[in-house]
């Protein structure tokens, strides 16, 4: 089980090596860079939720939880902001270990509910949200699909 994936936080260390982390050129449409997401995370510090996935001594997926309990907005509350799985080690199970490592973190907040937003399109990751139970709200949001999923 020495590849069992684990959840690391954002260092100085790891940093460089994070940003290298890349989905495929046909997915880039739907996701930003890890870096962009890492300025973000910077400037909104108190509700952004950046983690990096390892398997061994490589990261292999960014994931960007984001918990603001007083946005205006309910689909900005709690969820998945960002989730990019390098191109090189999708469908191994990191999505799905990023996404409950997420939804764990919002259960240990005391939140019954998290959303994500994601763009429609063929390469975009609707099936995948689908898959790990996000149901649509039928709303959208700038051009962009709600999903929620009950927490229990
Ligand atoms: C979508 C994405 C996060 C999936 O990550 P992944 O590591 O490949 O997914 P996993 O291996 O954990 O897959 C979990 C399950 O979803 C399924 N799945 C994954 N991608 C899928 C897809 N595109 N279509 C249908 N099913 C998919 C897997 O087959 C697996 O099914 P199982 O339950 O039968 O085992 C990844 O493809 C990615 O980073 N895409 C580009 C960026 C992106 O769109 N991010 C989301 C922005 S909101």
């Amino acid at each position: 089980m020495d590849n069992a994936p684990r959840l690391e936080a954002v260092t100085p260390e790891n940093v460089t090596t994070a940003c290298r982390i890349k989905v495929a050129p046909e997915q880039e449409a739907f996701v930003a860079p890890v870096a962009d997401s890492l300025a973000e995370a910077y400037a909104s510090y108190a509700t952004a939720w950046p983690r990096l996935v390892y398997a061994g001594d490589e990261p292999v997926a960014f994931v960007m939880g984001g918990f603001d309990p007083e946005a205006e907005i309910e689909f900005f509350r709690c969820g998945i902001w960002r989730l990019n799985v390098d191109a090189r080690h999708q469908r191994a199970g990191y999505g799905r270990f990023a996404v409950e490592a997420v939804l764990a973190e919002a259960r240990r907040r005391g939140s019954n509910r998290a959303t994500v937003m994601w763009k429609p399109g063929a390469n975009g990751p609707e099936d995948f949200y689908r898959r790990m139970g996000f149901e649509l709200t039928g709303e959208e949001f700038a051009g962009q699909t709600i999903g929620a999923i009950a927490l229990d």
